[in-house]
């Protein structure tokens, strides 16, 4: 059984290979997107490491001249998906790089992903870091010199696909707010799947609207920094940037790179303790989110708020109080176990939907990411039960883009939503099943 669905995990990202590239899932996500990328890679780093080095070189051939590493590279046309390179126009901004691009990033991930590169070649693959070290070592720079405008160390994200998780319930307070208007949308994303799993008509205008107002900035960070009304610390962007920047100084001590190792050491140092003393919140037990606009912290739990294990933020305490009381006896799990690991949002919230895109379903990248941060705390119980779950679902179901978490559902065969055939999906199974460290 684990046999084929190796073999049918490969034959994904053969599938969804573009020469040089791989794309998320055909029709849905016909580009190439920034952290799945980074997923991807460390799926191919197994099977063949010179795709693997090819989709992070072709991700990073998409980097603006200031830093910024866009979410989308249109590498190839396709009229399956909005919106565009024409809607982003990134070229407004006088950074922009010669590839079309969108003109917003997503969590950086390319730091920890090139040391897992490193580390399944067997330590070989130097070289290749040493080739792309400076590239994600500026677009760190970029974060911290145009993101962080309290100098906290901790930086914004300014639209809900940067973050990742774009339709958590998270952002609702920000859409009730804002006045976008009623744009006539071609979404291609509901011809793909059941638009019940996918976000409203009226997120879209949302979604659009502030691409709209970047597009009037001409993409200009101080105007977004000042204007945007959605200016967020997203507990999962800055749990990878932290843990990216981790990795970087462990590569640069290797490459000798001393300056830029001192300065990632300062960052985190600055980052870390104010991501401790900012979003973790003593009353909800766990990590959350900060509207800097408002200027107010966003109560709410997600996967997200987990998500600083993997960067090793919590104390050894912090970090088992947490664990106690949202998975051992709490309501990530559920009632006797109701849950499968890791629902997106608090299942105990009224807006948690088991079925809607990053409301409630199970998603593999948190997963995977949880699996690695349960592990580093040393908490074997929760990373096994993670592990397994996510094994189960992607051998009942396949490889679909996000599952519903309740486990009596699973007799169903349809449990298994969005986009099927998700790389990354089929590449964090490949690694969850291969590497050993
Ligand atoms: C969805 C996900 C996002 C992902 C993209 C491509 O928009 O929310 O995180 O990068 O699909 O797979």
């Amino acid at each position: 059984m684990e046999i084929k669905l190796l073999e049918q995990a490969k034959k994904v990202l053969e599938k969804n290979w573009q020469d040089g590239f791989t794309i998320p899932c055909e029709g849905l996500y016909p580009f190439q997107w920034n952290w799945d990328s980074g997923f991807i890679a460390l799926g191919w780093a197994h099977i063949d490491m010179e795709k693997a080095k090819s989709e992070l070189r072709y991700l990073l051939s998409g980097q603006w001249s200031n830093g910024f590493l866009p979410h989308i590279i249109f590498h190839n046309e396709s009229e399956t998906y909005f919106p565009g390179p024409e809607v982003h126009a990134a070229d407004l901004s006088p950074y922009s790089s010669e590839i079309k691009t969108s003109g917003i990033t997503q969590p950086p991930v390319l730091g920890f992903v090139l040391e897992e590169l490193f580390i399944t070649s067997g330590n070989t693959e130097l070289d290749f870091i040493s080739e792309l070290y400076d590239k994600v070592l500026l677009c760190h720079d970029y974060f911290y010199k145009y993101r962080d405008p309290e100098d906290e160390g901790l930086v914004y994200i300014c639209h809900n696909w940067e973050a990742g998780t774009d339709n958590t319930p998270v952002w609702d307070d920000i859409w009730k707010n804002l006045d976008s208007p009623e744009y006539q949308l071609e979404r291609r994303d509901t011809e793909h799947v059941d638009a019940s799993t996918r976000p409203s008509n009226r997120e879209y205008q949302h979604y659009i609207h502030l691409i709209e107002l970047f597009k009037e900035w001409k993409y200009n960070d101080a105007l977004i920094a000042e204007k945007c009304p959605f200016l967020i610390q997203d507990p999962l962007f800055n749990a990878m940037l932290i843990r990216s920047n981790e990795s970087m100084i462990r590569l640069g001590t290797l490459l000798k790179k001393e300056d830029a190792v001192r300065q990632l050491k300062n960052w985190n140092e600055k980052a870390k303790k104010n991501y401790q003393t900012k979003l973790y919140d003593p009353e909800l037990k766990t990590y959350i989110y900060f509207d800097l606009r408002a200027d107010k912290p966003m109560k709410y739990v997600s996967s997200s708020s987990f998500s600083p294990l993997f960067a090793g933020i919590p104390s050894k305490e912090v970090a088992t109080e947490m664990a106690n009381r949202y998975f051992r006896e709490g309501s990530f799990s559920g009632k006797n176990n109701f849950f499968l690991l890791c629902a997106s949002f608090d299942p105990e919230s009224e807006h948690f939907d088991p079925k809607r895109y990053w409301r409630g379903p199970v998603w593999i990248n948190l997963n995977w990411i949880l699996y690695r941060g349960f592990k580093r705390y040393g908490m074997e119980d929760l990373a096994d039960q993670i592990k397994s779950d996510t094994l189960f679902l992607l051998k009942k179901h396949g490889f679909y883009e996000y599952f519903d978490p309740r486990r009596d559902i699973h007799q169903q065969s349809d449990a298994g939503y969005g986009g099927n055939n998700f790389s990354w999906s089929a590449a964090l199974y490949i690694d969850l099943l291969k590497n050993k460290h």
